[in-house]
């Protein structure tokens, strides 16, 4: 059965995006995103009873899209995915719960994914021609996954051998850069309008400093440069645009160089063949830029997402490892049983 699991209906409900998605081996079909920014936009942060509502609501019509979009009919899948961990338990459920009851009712196996393998893999994601994606894996590789909740490097010996050789002691990047925008009362999400507006800054206006710069390990700490920008906000009183900025731009090159010294470490520590990025605040384009440089200089390759859509929450990504898994012949041995498990490990996928 394993070698035959071609198409695969995946869903990710693991934060506050509902995501469906119809993949044929890694070549991607359909790819749904129904995102509840705006819902949360007022609260400044993912309110989770509001995201479990706004999941019971869409997760039908959002797997129903991701079938009509690939043009293929629930009967025809070979199988379903299903984000099982790491994420907010009662969103995380609506996902498992739906996965459960198609594979029951469709009589399909089911595939348990950990979100945080999704990410990591998510550069193998090939569009439905397979022009894009990763064609020739070399391994070991490192992996840098840098989202709103999770930061971490991992080394990856293959497909389902994981070893997390780094993690943030404390805050995750992207909340990071969204505690900061909020210090600069920009849009929420943070991430995204921070980066834009230091486009327009100075980035040597402010002096942050570069978390954990001579630690030698492969940890990453975020509160220590959020803590120092709510000072010097603090002590600057209210700031112009050019200083907002100016602000914006020296975090950004702080926050940058931290994540970028300690994957240099992983790669030279590691030697990988390759290194793999994923994570929504790898849509930071100066974060890719000053990635590609020193990997270049390590004249290590680099693979992103070949789509942004890739890179936040999706659940194409989860479809391809689930592809992957199923490879493995990693299904569910009792799909009655499976539950959601809020803080999954992914070393033991
Ligand atoms: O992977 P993701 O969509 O969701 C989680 O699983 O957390 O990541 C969302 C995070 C948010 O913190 C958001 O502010 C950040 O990614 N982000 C960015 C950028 N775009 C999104 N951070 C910095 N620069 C960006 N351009
Ligand atoms: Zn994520």
């Amino acid at each position: 059965m394993a070698k035959s699991t071609k198409l695969i209906l995946a869903i990710d409900t693991s934060c506050d995006e509902t995501a469906a998605a119809v993949t044929k081996g890694v070549k991607i079909l359909s790819n749904i995103i129904a995102s509840q920014t705006q819902i949360h936009k007022k609260y400044g942060g993912v309110e989770p009873l509001m995201a479990k509502r706004e999941h019971q609501r869409l997760i039908d019509p959002v797997v129903g899209k991701s079938l009509e979009q690939a043009g293929v009919s629930i009967e025809e899948i070979d199988a379903i995915a299903v984000t099982q961990g790491p994420g907010l338990a009662i969103a995380l459920e609506i996902g498992v719960d739906k996965a459960k009851r198609l594979a029951k009712k469709y009589d399909k196996p089911l595939i348990a994914v950990n979100h945080m393998e999704g990410h990591l893999i998510s550069a193998f994601a090939q569009d439905k021609d397979g022009s894009f994606g990763i064609s020739n894996p070399e391994f070991p590789a490192i992996g840098l996954l840098v989202s709103g909740g999770h930061t971490e490097l991992v080394l990856m010996k293959n497909f389902g051998k994981y070893e997390l050789v780094g993690q943030t002691l404390d805050d995750a990047a992207g909340e990071c850069f969204d505690k900061v925008a909020r210090i600069l009362d920009l849009d929420y999400p943070g991430g995204p309008a921070l980066s834009k507006l230091a486009k327009k800054g100075d980035e040597n206006a402010f002096d942050f400093p570069i978390p954990m710069k001579s630690s030698g390990d492969l940890n990453f700490s975020f509160s220590g440069l959020k803590t120092a920008c709510l000072y010097a906000s603090q002590e600057l009183g209210k700031l112009s645009r050019k200083q907002k900025a100016d602000f914006a731009a020296s975090f950004e090159k702080s926050a940058v160089a931290h994540l970028v010294n300690k994957l240099s470490t992983a790669v030279r520590t590691y030697k990988p063949k390759m290194v793999l990025i994923g994570g929504g605040v790898i849509n930071n384009e100066k974060l890719q830029e000053k990635i590609k440089k020193e990997m270049g200089y390590a004249d290590t390759p680099v693979y992103v997402p070949f789509n942004n859509n890739l890179l936040t929450d999706n659940a194409a990504m989860i479809a391809v490892a689930a592809y992957y898994m199923a490879k493995r012949g990693k299904f569910v041995k009792d799909p009655s049983k499976l539950d959601r498990v809020p803080n999954l490990s992914l070393e033991n996928s």
